[in-house]
């Protein structure tokens, strides 16, 4: 059957080893004279967005440095960086950094000089434009929100996080220099890295994958397979980190167009109720609803298991589905994650309302080959819960 595919991604993307150096040139050709980079004060006190700032000034073009990013910003941070970049009168907007810096610069970047806030815009296609090019630097391989249309925020007296999604929120280019990455500690790159992986897995089996996305998350799991130990244990190994960058990035291609699934409508309930860091709350869920999932399309999920690299001669389709699941088990538990929700804190007692949090999660669930019922949802959680005797 023959479906009309939409792909998305920023207008300019470059990545490698040292790419960080046209960050200059490409604020010439968006016209720049003034911008402002926005990071959060962990960076901006570590000196690590010093090289961006000296390749805009070498390019004639003045830097002002705003460190207040978070992620998932409030709307009066929102608000605080949208009045910090109008009274500046800045003409581009550098996102240097991680989800702290790139989720706020998005927002600022349909906000600025609107007159607008989040709550006016949030939902689907209600940004008008955008208003200031925005140039999206990451620091860490996970989330790949350098290349995704979604923004997403927080609003008083609401406890779920509410998004703007529209195309105007893409950075206008991104650059991606996994020289950025070599500082990233081991705990936090194997977290961010399990996010990345998540992305690319969820997508390649997503049932709005397309054409377009199924060969870039398929490279992405090889990648991202291939080097997230090496990336974890061995952090200066930069031919690692190129490959966990160039993964991550196209995980976020694959998630911003086919979108994600049940382990991240799983996941999001851990991180929120017990503030578990996400990329690991999706490695604790992950092989728990897969092994579930992958019923509704198991030879794709042997395809899986064959771009991490799993011998699958003489196995079922069956069996292969099954390997796919455990080699992934294998790769979490290389890494020292926590397999286990008891390994972090979170009780099994509270299943209940996890899966009631999760069933919320309607837009991810739908993306899922398999429809997941509560019982379903349930059952992954209590699988997650307790390691068994
Ligand atoms: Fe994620």
């Amino acid at each position: 059957m023959s479906k009309v595919r939409v792909h998305r991604s920023p207008r300019v993307l470059i990545t490698g080893i040292g790419s960080l150096e046209a960050l200059g040139g490409e604020a010439v050709k968006l016209g720049a004279s003034k911008a402002c980079l926005v990071t959060d004060a962990g960076i901006a006190q570590s000196g690590l967005s010093e090289a961006a700032e000296r390749e805009l000034a070498d390019h004639g073009i003045a830097v002002d440095v705003y460190d207040r990013g978070m992620p998932v910003p409030t709307l009066e941070a929102v608000a605080d960086c949208v009045a910090h970049i109008e009274a500046g009168g800045h003409d581009l907007i550098v996102a240097f950094g991680g989800a702290s810096s790139s989720e706020i610069s998005k927002l600022a970047s349909v906000l600025v000089g609107s007159g607008t806030t989040p709550l006016d815009i949030a939902g689907l296609d209600k940004a008008p434009r955008k208003r200031v090019p925005l140039i999206a630097v990451p620091t860490t391989a996970g989330t790949g929100d350098e290349v995704t249309a979604i923004g997403e925020f927080t609003a008083p007296d609401e406890p779920r996080r509410r998004a703007v999604i529209s195309d105007h929120l893409i950075p206008t280019v991104a650059i991606i220099d996994p020289v950025l990455t070599i500082s990233c500690p081991p705990g936090i790159t194997a977290a961010a890295g399990m996010d990345a992986f998540a992305h690319n897995v969820e997508a390649f089996i997503s049932v709005h994958a397309t054409l377009h996305t199924d060969s870039l998350t398929r490279q992405g799991v090889e990648l991202i397979a291939k080097s997230l130990r090496t990336a974890v244990f061995d952090g200066e190994d930069i031919e690692a980190r190129d490959n966990m960058a160039i993964g991550s990035v196209l995980g976020g291609i694959g998630y911003g167009n086919a979108g994600l699934g049940a382990v991240h409508a799983l996941s999001y309930p851990i991180t929120a109720r017990h503030h578990v860091p996400h990329g690991i709350a999706n490695a604790l869920i992950m092989p728990w609803a897969l092994e579930k999932v992958m019923l509704a399309g198991l030879d794709y999920f042997g395809q899986l298991g064959v771009a991490m690299g799993q011998p699958m001669a003489g196995l079922s389709q069956r069996e292969q589905a099954q390997q796919t699941v455990l080699t992934m088990r294998h790769l979490i538990r290389d890494l020292e994650l926590p397999e286990y929700l008891s390994d972090v804190g979170v009780p099994a007692t509270g299943v209940e309302q996890l899966a009631d949090d999760a069933m919320q999660h309607t837009r991810l669930l739908a993306n899922a080959p398999r429809r997941l019922s509560r019982d379903d949802i349930v059952g992954i959680y209590l699988r997650a819960a307790v390691r068994p005797e």
